[in-house]
C-alpha cells in the first residue's frame, strides 16, 4: 500500500472537483460552521491550517481577514493550494464547484454571514509550507486557531503526537477546530452487513474485521482499511475511527478542552459511504440524499454522525 504522502499526492489534480455527494456535503457544511461559530470580527489573528490540502479552509479563514498559514505533508497539493491564490475571490469564497444546489445555498449564506460579521476587509492570501503534524517547526504559542479538518488527524500515525504540538503552538487562550472520521456511525452496520451481502457494499471487508468493531471496548479507537473514490477502482486507506470519549480525553490531556461539538454526516450515512463516494452519483440516489441532509440539518447537531468536530480552547 502507498503511504499517506503518495496516495494524497496521487489525487491533486481532482482532489477539488467535489462531484461526489460525501465530500461536497462534508465541506459545505464544515465551512458553514466556520464561518457561524468560529469567524469574528476584528481578526488580525494568526491560524494554522494543519494538513490544510489544497487550502479550503485556510482561503475561508483567509477572506474573513486572519493572517493564515498551510502546513502539509503532499507538496501536489500545496502547489494547488499555491495556485488557486490567482482565481480565489475572498468576495465570492467559492471553494469547489456547485455541482449540487445545498452546495450553493451553504455558499450564500457563508458569504452573508461573512458580509455581516467582517465587513471590509484587507485580504492577505494564505502562505503555504510543506510541514508534518507530527513535527511542527514554529515556536510555542505562536498561533491563536489551529485548524486541522478534512479528518486530517485520522490519517496521521502518531495521533497524540500531533496534538500535543497543536497545543504547543496553539497561545493560552487560543483556539482550535479539529474533525475526525468518528467511530459510532452507521458506516459501522454497513461494515459488519458488507461480508453478509457478499461484498455488494464494495467496503472489502471481512466478517472478523467487522467483529473487530464489537470486540474492541466501546471507547478504544480502531484503525480500519477504507476503499475511498469509485467502486470499480477504489484507493484503500489505512483510517483511524476515533470515539468522542478517547479523542476528548487526548486533547485535555495537553489542555486543550472541548466547549462545542458537532457531526456531520448522521443521517445521510444510513446510505453507505461507499456509494456516497462515487464521483456519478444516480438521480435516485441523488435524490434520497438529499432527503436525508434535509432531515439532518433539522436534527440536533450532537448525534453521532460519520465525522465528528470538536471545536474548543486551550486551557493551560
Ligand atoms: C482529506 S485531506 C484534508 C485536507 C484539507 N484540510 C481539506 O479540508 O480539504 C487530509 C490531509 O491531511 C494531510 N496529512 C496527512 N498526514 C499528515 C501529516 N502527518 N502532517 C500534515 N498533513 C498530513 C494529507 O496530505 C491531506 O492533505
Amino acid at each position: 500500500m502507498s503511504s499517506v504522502e503518495e496516495i494524497f499526492n496521487d489525487m491533486a489534480q481532482e482532489y477539488d472537483d467535489l462531484s461526489d455527494l460525501w465530500y461536497s456535503w462534508f465541506f459545505s457544511r464544515l465551512h458553514y460552521f466556520i464561518a457561524n461559530k468560529i469567524i469574528h470580527k476584528n481578526n488580525k489573528k494568526k491560524v494554522l491550517d494543519i494538513g490544510c490540502g489544497t487550502g479550503f479552509q485556510s482561503y475561508l479563514y483567509s477572506a474573513a481577514g486572519y493572517n493564515v498559514i498551510g502546513i502539509d505533508i503532499a507538496n501536489n497539493l500545496l502547489d494547488i493550494a499555491k495556485q488557486k491564490n490567482q482565481i480565489f475571490n475572498p468576495d465570492r469564497v467559492e471553494l469547489f464547484p456547485e455541482y449540487y444546489d445545498y452546495v450553493t445555498r451553504y455558499n450564500q449564506k457563508i458569504r452573508k454571514i461573512l458580509k455581516k460579521k467582517i465587513g471590509n476587509i484587507k485580504y492577505l492570501p494564505p502562505k503555504f509550507h510543506f510541514g508534518d503534524a507530527q513535527n511542527i517547526i514554529y515556536n510555542d504559542s505562536d498561533f491563536d486557531h489551529i485548524n486541522c479538518c478534512g479528518s486530517t488527524l485520522s490519517f496521521v500515525p502518531k495521533h497524540k503526537k500531533a496534538i500535543s504540538e497543536m497545543a504547543r503552538v496553539l497561545k493560552p487562550g487560543g483556539t482550535f477546530l479539529i474533525d475526525v472520521e468518528h467511530k459510532w456511525n452507521f458506516n459501522f452496520l454497513w461494515y459488519i452487513l458488507d461480508p453478509l451481502v457478499r461484498g455488494k457494499l464494495q467496503i472489502n471487508n471481512s466478517i472478523r474485521q467487522g467483529l473487530k468493531f464489537l470486540a474492541k471496548k466501546f471507547t478504544r479507537n480502531i484503525w480500519i482499511n477504507f476503499p475511498f473514490g469509485e467502486f470499480n477502482n477504489p484507493v484503500n486507506m489505512i483510517l483511524k475511527l476515533f470515539t468522542t470519549y478517547s479523542l476528548k480525553r487526548d486533547l485535555m490531556k495537553y489542555g486543550l478542552k472541548v466547549e462545542k461539538k458537532f457531526s456531520i454526516h448522521s443521517l445521510t450515512n444510513l446510505i453507505p459511504c461507499t456509494f456516497l463516494d462515487s464521483l456519478k452519483p444516480s438521480k435516485k440516489l441523488v435524490s434520497l440524499f438529499k432527503f436525508l441532509a434535509k432531515l439532518e440539518e433539522k436534527l440536533p447537531c450532537y448525534l453521532p454522525g460519520s465525522i465528528l468536530v470538536l471545536y474548543g480552547k486551550k486551557v493551560k
